[in-house]
């Protein structure tokens, strides 16, 4: 399963192969220093958490590997990042081996934790120097297995002993199949299950359907380092966001303006944290209206509105998720405002009623009245708001067909597999984070509306944390409302 086979690049190698070199290469290195860190912060909170995953499959081996890096087009690959199950379990961010795997061994009521990795070669192994998938040479050199114990606070053991602890297993093991897929499939292969794992019932998911559910589920109460860690990534957010005003000459003067906003702030994502946590939306004028505009290519004219919704995510994965949109000259037009007032009103009202207690699904509900509100006033619907709302009619959703909230933490849209008992129709408790982020979007070729409302796309998307009484608003702190984003680009930009 650890396989250490370079890929084939035998028709462009120059490695020399003879054993003069392989002994010079392999010697004379001085001693590295291996002095053990001390345990990192957020050590006893993954402890906890694997505590919390423990209690609920007693009895069973829950196998969580980080995976291995997506090849992006032969021998290059996509940055790797570990799947969030295995960076929550363990506390490991960016620094994390790829390739490693938790594996929580039953122990009586419990689970002993160990994390199976790939600890550092020898510098008269042919891997140090002739391998480029992870060499130290081609990649920086690994931790020892002491290193990563004192550091994680776990138990640490060799990947080239996971084998012969897979080969110890029986059908009830619980594993996360989409980690890493090729050791999913030698497990499956291992025991002849079929895929999804084992159902308890008929009617029951499969089994490892049920560990990737109370993995989310136990994501959607943050603990306070999480909570820390999403702060973090709104301040750095904000930081981009500042940047990229700062820039608004250049993003105009550029034929791809929407490409130097992107740039600009991944460049602060890059440089505060580890990267973007979702691709930047860098949409200006109607290209605010296309929900997921990705593609970033368009101009950026005087006069646009340009709709950012970007996130920076943090060196242990945690990420913003934040929309602003703004006018490029400096001021909002008269129907701008209207429309931007519109969705700061909606988005104020669903803040207002966020505590603990209430249902998730209100958030949403207590946005769309707003909505519907608004775009009846406007005469843009066929019946009334109060008709629009009627669960079958929702003419207001034209203009907004997304939802107004999702969870937010190591993934932009988190606890994706938690049940929606839990999660849509679930009760909102403190030390939940989610966004809310109302939207009107007027496509350009929208004849139910008035000529001048047509191609204009405003988001407004904060990230809220529930506090023990009511709700904080994470990004309160990037402006909001139109005069303080007048002001700001006033100061920071042009
Ligand atoms: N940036 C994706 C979202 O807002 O959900
Ligand atoms: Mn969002
Ligand atoms: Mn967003």
């Amino acid at each position: 399963m650890a396989d250490t086979t370079p890929r084939a690049t035998s028709n462009r190698s120059t490695t020399p192969g003879s054993s003069t070199f392989k002994d010079f290469i392999g010697s004379q290195w001085a001693e590295r220093d291996r002095t053990v860190p001390a345990q990192r912060e957020q050590a006893p909170f993954a402890a906890d958490r694997r505590a919390a995953l423990s209690a609920k499959h007693t009895g069973r081996t829950v196998v969580v590997p980080a995976g291995t890096a997506k090849v992006r087009s032969n021998d290059c690959d996509y940055p790797f990042r570990p799947h969030s199950a295995f960076a929550h379990l363990t506390g490991w961010g960016t620094d994390t081996v790829v390739g490693s795997v938790l594996v929580m061994t039953p122990n009586g009521d419990g689970h002993d934790a160990t994390l199976y990795f790939r600890a550092t070669a020898g510098r008269d192994s042919e891997e140090f120097y002739a391998n480029p998938e992870i060499g130290e040479f081609w990649v920086g050199p690994r931790p020892s297995l002491d290193e990563v114990a004192a550091d994680l606070g776990l138990a640490t053991a060799d990947l080239g002993e996971l084998d012969a602890v897979l080969d110890g297993v029986d059908a009830s093991v619980l594993v996360v199949r989409d980690a890493d897929t090729d050791l999913t499939r030698a497990l499956d292969a291992r025991l002849g299950t079929p895929v999804g794992g084992v159902a308890e019932a008929d009617d029951a998911p499969a089994s490892d359907d049920v560990l990737a559910r109370d993995l989310s589920e136990l994501r959607l109460v943050k603990d306070p380092y999480e909570v820390n860690e999403l702060r973090k990534a709104v301040d750095a957010t904000k930081n981009g966001f500042d940047d990229v005003i700062a820039d608004f000459d250049a993003v105009l003067a550029h034929p791809r303006g929407e490409r130097i906003v992107e740039g600009t702030f991944n460049r602060r994502a890059r440089a505060d944290g580890n990267t973007v946590g979702y691709d930047t939306i860098a949409a200006s004028g109607h290209h605010a209206c296309i929900l997921h505009w990705t593609r970033n290519d368009g101009a950026v004219q005087p006069g646009d509105l340009i709709l950012i919704d970007a996130g920076v995510e943090v060196d242990s994965f945690y990420t913003a998720d934040i929309t602003r949109t703004l006018p490029v000259s400096g001021t909002f037009t008269d129907v701008q405002r209207m429309v931007y007032e519109a969705v700061l009103e909606a988005a104020d009202a669903a803040f207002a009623i966020v505590k603990p207690g209430i249902t998730f699904r209100q958030v949403h509900a207590t946005a769309m009245e707003v909505i519907a509100r608004k775009t009846a006033e406007w005469g843009f619907l066929p019946v009334s708001a109060d008709e629009s709302l009627q669960p079958d009619n929702q003419f207001h959703r034209r203009y907004m067909v997304h939802g107004t909230s999702h969870h937010l933490g190591l993934d932009v849209h988190d606890c994706a597999k938690a049940r929606r008992e839990l999660y849509i129709d679930g009760v909102v408790e403190a030390g939940m984070v989610f966004t809310i982020e109302p939207g009107l979007y007027f496509q350009q070729d929208d004849l139910t509306v008035p000529e001048e409302f047509r191609g204009i796309g405003v988001r407004i998307e904060d990230d809220i944390l529930v506090t023990a009484d009511g709700a904080e608003n994470l990004s309160v702190g990037i402006p909001r409302t139109p005069s303080e984003v007048e002001g700001w680009i006033a100061r920071t930009g042009r």
